[in-house]
């Protein structure tokens, strides 16, 4: 995997004022945020307050409303389709459900992106796919159907097809939801293994504040559309903002 060489700018998402309407909801309302060249970023913030829409807009999948994203040195949100196809192909996107393909086994579904990218050669294809499985401890697993897996291995090949391509950056939405604790701890440690190893930028959305230290070097709150936080794990944790420690302690504000 490409570790980026001699980065001439150290920050690798860079958005500003960023604004995203969808119908009559005001939902980003001026996000500003610096992403550093192969950090784990984690992001946080209550149901609904814009952070998968965030990713979307990342990604070139929305356009945005007004503002700026600029992408390793690229500015997205004036591309057109045609010119967005290079900028997504440096990101990878693991979406919530992992969306493996049922009736594909664990070894079509990671070699996947490899065949839409045009790879031929089949024992490269199988080499490079039993690397990428190793990666993520799943090379024991090549020829089962995604319904054959538990939870944590779902996650684990869904990890695999996204790094397959050698993105230089990875979003995560919620990886780690559904699964019980100790298998979300582990997918947690993988997705820093991933960030460490090839040096791949890897913003992480999740509700869960375990998550946060084990991924993040750089925790972002959302909170009615804008960047209320942002900083260490350790100075979200120690932070006396009424408002923070009552999302980080999970607390709803009501009596009973
Ligand atoms: N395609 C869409 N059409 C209409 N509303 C949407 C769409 N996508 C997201 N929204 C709305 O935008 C808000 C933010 O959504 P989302 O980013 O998914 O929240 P979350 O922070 O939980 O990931 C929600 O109120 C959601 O209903
Ligand atoms: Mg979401």
């Amino acid at each position: 995997m490409p570790s980026p060489a001699e980065p001439s700018d150290p920050c690798f998402i860079r958005v500003r004022d960023l604004h995203k309407r969808i119908g009559q909801q005001h939902i980003l309302r001026g996000v500003t945020l610096d992403i550093q060249r192969g950090s784990g970023v984690a992001i946080i913030g209550g149901s609904g307050t814009g952070k998968s829409v965030f990713l979307k807009l990342v990604m070139g999948l929305i356009p945005a409303t007004s503002g700026s994203i600029e992408v390793d040195g690229t500015e997205i949100t004036t591309l057109s389709e045609r010119q967005l196809a290079p900028h997504r192909r440096k990101i990878g996107l693991l979406f919530q459900d992992g969306a493996l393909f049922d009736s594909l086994d664990v070894e079509e579904n990671v070699g996947f992106p490899l065949v839409v990218a045009g790879w031929k050669d089949r024992s490269k294809l199988r080499d490079k796919v039993r690397e990428t499985l190793e990666s993520v401890d799943l090379g024991e697993h090549l020829h089962k159907l995604p319904s054959d897996l538990s939870g944590g291995m779902r996650k684990r090949a869904a990890l695999a097809r996204a790094i397959i391509t050698e993105p230089q950056c990875v979003l995560y939405d919620e990886p780690t939801s559904g699964l019980d604790p100790v298998v979300a701890d582990s997918i947690d440690h993988l997705i820093r293994r991933t960030q460490r190893q090839h040096g791949i930028t890897s913003i992480v959305v999740t509700h869960d504040m375990k998550s946060v230290p084990v991924i993040a070097d750089q925790v972002v709150y959302l909170r009615e559309g804008v960047v209320y936080f942002s900083g260490t794990p350790d100075e979200l944790m120690s932070s006396r903002d009424p408002a923070i420690r009552q999302f980080v302690e999970g607390n709803s504000g009501e009596t009973s």
